[in-house]
């Protein structure tokens, strides 16, 4: 599909809320369908930073998908399909320390996954739809975020006055709802930094595709374990959320710039040894 020139492309991609999207030049509205069935949206592509990039809405437009309804594997695979070798994944998440509040920036470098009934994988046994490698496939998953993408993101967040939390463990749940008290303290006991509802499988489904995957947290609100009112609720995590987003964005294309235009990161390898290269994520 790449190598198309009338086919859509993007070495880039983002998988956020909406807001972030309205900045591309010169932006396209693709539809892409996978073997997985529909992504969440209609795909966004247009230059950001001189690079060509795709923009994915992860709740679909109007935010009509909760996080355990999300199609992660048609996400993933859409833009592996576009040729997106990179991809930053910012998510709203609850803080688990006092010193985390709403505002925080933290890119983690560890998950632990709590959600439960996802499709997490592209191996179940079967090749994969391209024929490109085989039904089993066990990829490493001990530090699962992009060392370059998080590097950018951090210099990137540095550079616009945002002092981000430099590493740390986002547990995922499956929600929708929010955690109890004692489920929320039980995460902060085990050192763990933030909880969010979407961070998993994404980084594991892209890395599965040999994807470079970083997670970009926004602290929306303190878990219900860590603060002493009434809970998490909807309305505070948006309204946070929203006050935040155009550093967010800021943040976001200042990182797509930084990310290195050659791949020299394990995620790169991260299939070596199963087949020798994924069409479709060619490198430059
Ligand atoms: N997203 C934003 N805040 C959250 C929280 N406290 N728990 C889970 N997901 C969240």
């Amino acid at each position: 599909m790449t190598g198309d020139q009338r086919t859509p492309h993007a070495e880039l991609g983002v998988i956020g809320g909406s807001g972030l999207y309205a900045l591309l030049d010169g932006m396209t509205e693709v539809r892409v369908d996978t073997p997985y069935g529909p992504p969440s949206d209609t795909l966004f592509i247009g230059e950001a930073a001189g690079r060509r990039v795709a923009f994915l809405p992860r709740h679909g437009r109007g935010h009509g998908l909760p996080p355990h309804r999300i199609n992660y594997r048609a996400n993933l695979w859409a833009l592996h399909s576009l040729g997106v070798r990179q991809v930053l994944g910012p998510c709203a998440v609850g803080g688990l320390r006092p010193a985390y509040g709403p505002g925080t920036l933290l890119v983690p470098d560890q998950f632990v996954d709590r959600t439960s009934g996802r499709e997490q994988t592209f191996y179940d046994g079967r090749p994969l739809p391209d024929g490109t490698l085989p039904g089993v496939v066990h990829v490493s998953m001990a530090d699962p975020y992009c060392p370059a993408g998080r590097r950018a993101v951090l210099e990137a967040a540095r550079g616009s006055g945002w002092e981000p939390v430099d590493g740390g463990t986002l547990v995922v749940i499956e929600g929708p709802r929010f955690s109890t008290r004692a489920e929320s303290r039980w995460f902060t006991a085990n050192g763990w930094s933030a909880v969010g509802m979407t961070g998993h499988p994404e980084a594991v489904l892209a890395r599965e595709l040999g994807l470079c995957y970083t997670s970009v947290n926004l602290v929306t609100d303190l878990d219900a374990g860590v603060e002493t009112g009434e809970g998490v609720t909807h309305a505070e995590v948006l309204a946070v959320f929203g006050r935040n987003v155009d550093r967010l964005r800021g943040v976001l294309f200042a990182a797509l710039d930084r990310l290195p235009r050659r791949r020299d990161c394990p995620c790169a390898r991260a299939l070596d040894g199963f087949t020798p290269g994924l069409p479709g994520v060619p490198e430059p």
